[in-house]
This record gives structure tokens, C-alpha cells and sequence, in this order.
């Protein structure tokens, strides 16, 4: 098994880590955005090594794999340098903050056949996600005529919530596109297989301006902490909410709607999958359950059972019915898929998880979607 360095310490790189560890796969050691963090990270997570710098972890020759999870800014650099020097690399979403680094990021993995490039879309990894795929390109919902759906959260609701990802320069030029629009892309065009051939968007920024306080903020917290006393007023340049109206090959039609102002909505992904035979619908606040729709018998609630899974789904699930999995698992389970791929060493076999050209066609896709916001009319996707 590999051994792995984490870089990044913030809401999500413990994350990685708990996942890795409950795989068995060692964790060699961290890297916070500085030595002070990467020591504090380390103890508190029992690892070994706490690295000073970022080239710390490229020069150690017992990391065979990176897990990157720092701002999205970072992510092009780290990314490149770790391929270049013959290591796995796990990136965060967005791969990389516009579609010419990631064009470059995928060039660069071409020359790489053996090594490992995923991106972490960890949502595919739901047990009911991956049986929703099966039903669907098994054909049992006939021919598919829409999916729609959504991805809601409430953290930045308030102005006085703040995040390096409202800033541009950090997390890209679109903000709840990039951030949460591109899972639901991404979970979509997987269990669905469709392409989307062009797109009409709409977007908004209702807080134009928010208070950013003097001190720094862990992601997720604002709501727990008291609003700053002391900030400065910042225009806001990136959405709050977008709509977006998809065509995708062979005449399906999609809307999503992604929002981070909904009050109440915490990390809300759902999508409902209409086609000629039947419809799924699918809600990650509930995602040990699976809405199926009928015309002639009544409706059924699937619960995630490994017995009623579809063989690949259930290849994924690691507790009995009514055991309910989530969100730490599906990270387990991606990386089940990663380094089981990497163990059993045929790199020719096809890629078992999210790879560098899904992360670049959804940077395509933002993009895509701010021309058509910017320009007010429908977008090709070449
Ligand atoms: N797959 C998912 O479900 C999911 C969930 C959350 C975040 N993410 C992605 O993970 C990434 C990080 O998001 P987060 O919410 O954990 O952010 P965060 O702000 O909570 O954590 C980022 C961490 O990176 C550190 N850092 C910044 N620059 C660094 C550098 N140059 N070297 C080393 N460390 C550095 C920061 O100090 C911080 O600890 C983003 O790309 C985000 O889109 C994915």
C-alpha cells in the first residue's frame, strides 16, 4: 500500500486522513500553511512527520502518493510538481482554477500513464449513487428525457459569513458553481452518462458586500462564532445563486439551481432523474434512501441494503441494511476504488474513480456557465 502525504489542514485534509486510516493505507504526514500548523496538525492526528514545506513533500521519497486539499489557487502547482516527480496525486474540487491549468494538468498525466490522477468527487461514492447509475445505464428508466435538481447550503447566508472562497483570486472565478455546482455536475453526468452539449445561465450575487474579519475564519464555522467586531468591507465579485438550463447529447434536458443563501438547506445535493419507463429521485440529507417513481404501481422508497444493491454498488458498501452510511464513507470508498486501482497495477483498465479530465470538463463548464451568465445567451460545450 502507498504511503501518503496530506497537504492541507482545514475543514477537509482530516477528512482524507480519517478515511485513509480507516483503509489501512498509511498516512506518512501533513502539511498546514505553515511549519507551526503542520506540527499542531501532526499531533493532533498521531502522524509522523509534520512537513515544513510543500517541497518537504515532493523531496520524500517514502510518499508515493499527494492528497491535496488546500484553497483552489494552490491546486495547479501542487498538482504538477507531485505528477512530475512520479507520485499519486488525490486533488480537491475544483482540480484547478480555470480550464488552462487544467488543460495542462491532464496533458501532463498523459506522460504518466502509472500514475494515479483523481479528482475528489467524493459524492459518487454514496452506495445509492452508485446504484442509481447502474439502474439508469442498465436501462430500467427507459430512454431519459430530464434531470434536475439542486445543491443548497445556508454558511454564507449572512454578510458577515466569510470564506477564502468568495475572493476570485483564491477559489476561482465562479464561486457556488465551482464550489458545489461542479458535484452536482459531476454526480449527474455519472449516474446519468449524458453529455451536456450547451447551457443558458443566470446568476446572482445578492450580498454584494460582505464584512471580512481582520482574523481568520475555519471553513464552516461562522455560524458558530459571534459576527466579527472587527472587519473590513469587501465588494463581493462571485455568485451567491445560479440557474442553469443544460441540452445534453441525445435531447435530455437539465436544470440545476445552486445556492449558498438558503436558509435551513445545510449541504443539500438532489437530483430527480425522469425518463420513458420510470424516475429516481435522490436527496444527500437522506442518502441512505432512493425515491422510485412509477406511472403504474405505486412509488417505492429503496433503503441502502447491500442485498438490494445493484453488484456494483454493493461493491462499495461496507455495512449491513439499516447501518447508515454518509459522508466520511463515501471518501473511504473513493479511495478504496483509487488505491485498489493502483494495487492491482493494469493502468489500461478503465479508471474506477473521478479522473483529471472530469475535473477539466467541469472547469469547462464553469466557464461555460459564466460566458452564457456574462453574455446572456446560450453556450456550446466543444
Ligand atoms: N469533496 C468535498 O466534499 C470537499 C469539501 C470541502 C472542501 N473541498 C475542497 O477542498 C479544498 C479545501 O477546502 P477546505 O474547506 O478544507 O478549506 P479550509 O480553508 O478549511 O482548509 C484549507 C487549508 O489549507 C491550508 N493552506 C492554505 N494554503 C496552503 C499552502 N500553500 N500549503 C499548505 N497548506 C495551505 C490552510 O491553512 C487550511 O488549513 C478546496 O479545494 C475545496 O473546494 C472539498
Amino acid at each position: 500500500m502507498p504511503n501518503v502525504a496530506v497537504v492541507g489542514t482545514g475543514f477537509i485534509g482530516p477528512v482524507h486522513v480519517e478515511a485513509l486510516r480507516r483503509l489501512g493505507i498509511n498516512v506518512r504526514g501533513v502539511l498546514g500553511s505553515s511549519a507551526d500548523k503542520s506540527q499542531q496538525s501532526a499531533q493532533q492526528m498521531s502522524l509522523e512527520v509534520a512537513y515544513a514545506d510543500y517541497q518537504a513533500i515532493i523531496d520524500d521519497p517514502l510518499v508515493d502518493s499527494v492528497h491535496i486539499t488546500t484553497p483552489n489557487k494552490t491546486h495547479l502547482d501542487m498538482a504538477k510538481r507531485a505528477l512530475i516527480a512520479g507520485k499519486h496525486v488525490i486533488c480537491e474540487k475544483p482540480l484547478a482554477m480555470t480550464s488552462r491549468e487544467t488543460a495542462e494538468l491532464v496533458e501532463i498525466t498523459r506522460s504518466k500513464p502509472n500514475l494515479a490522477a483523481a479528482v475528489n468527487y467524493n459524492i459518487r461514492f454514496y452506495p445509492i449513487a452508485l446504484h442509481a447509475r447502474d439502474l439508469v445505464q442498465s436501462g430500467q428508466l427507459g430512454d431519459i428525457f430530464t434531470v434536475r435538481g439542486a445543491y443548497s447550503q445556508d454558511w454564507l447566508l449572512y454578510d458577515t459569513d466569510w470564506n477564502w472562497r468568495l475572493v476570485p483570486e483564491e477559489g476561482g472565478d465562479v464561486r457556488a458553481v465551482g464550489d458545489i455546482g461542479t458535484h452536482w455536475l459531476d454526480l449527474t453526468g455519472f449516474v446519468t452518462g449524458l453529455k451536456v452539449e450547451s447551457l443558458l445561465a443566470d446568476m446572482r450575487t445578492f450580498i454584494p458586500v460582505r464584512k471580512k474579519p481582520r482574523q481568520a475564519v475555519a471553513t464552516f464555522t461562522g455560524k458558530e462564532t459571534a459576527a466579527p467586531t472587527e472587519y473590513d468591507n469587501v465588494e463581493i465579485r462571485t455568485e451567491d445563486w445560479a440557474a442553469v438550463l443544460l441540452h445534453y447529447g441525445g435531447g435530455a434536458r437539465g436544470t440545476m439551481n445552486v445556492s449558498q443563501v438558503t436558509a435551513g438547506r445545510k449541504n443539500q445535493l438532489s437530483f430527480e432523474i425522469a425518463g420513458s419507463k420510470g424516475a429516481i429521485a435522490w436527496d444527500s440529507e437522506r442518502p441512505n434512501e432512493l425515491w422510485l417513481g412509477h406511472r403504474e404501481r405505486p412509488n417505492e422508497l429503496l433503503l441502502k441494503d447491500p442485498s438490494l444493491l445493484s453488484a456494483g454498488a454493493r461493491a462499495y458498501t461496507n455495512y449491513p441494511g439499516g447501518h447508515n452510511e454518509g459522508f466520511p464513507d463515501t471518501f473511504k470508498q473513493l479511495y478504496r476504488a483509487i488505491y485498489g486501482y493502483v494495487q492491482a497495477g493494469d493502468f489500461d483498465q478503465p479508471k474506477p474513480y473521478p479522473t483529471f479530465e472530469d475535473g477539466h470538463h467541469e472547469v469547462v463548464l464553469c466557464e461555460a456557465i459564466l460566458a452564457s451568465h456574462q453574455q446572456r445567451r446560450w453556450i456550446d460545450i466543444q
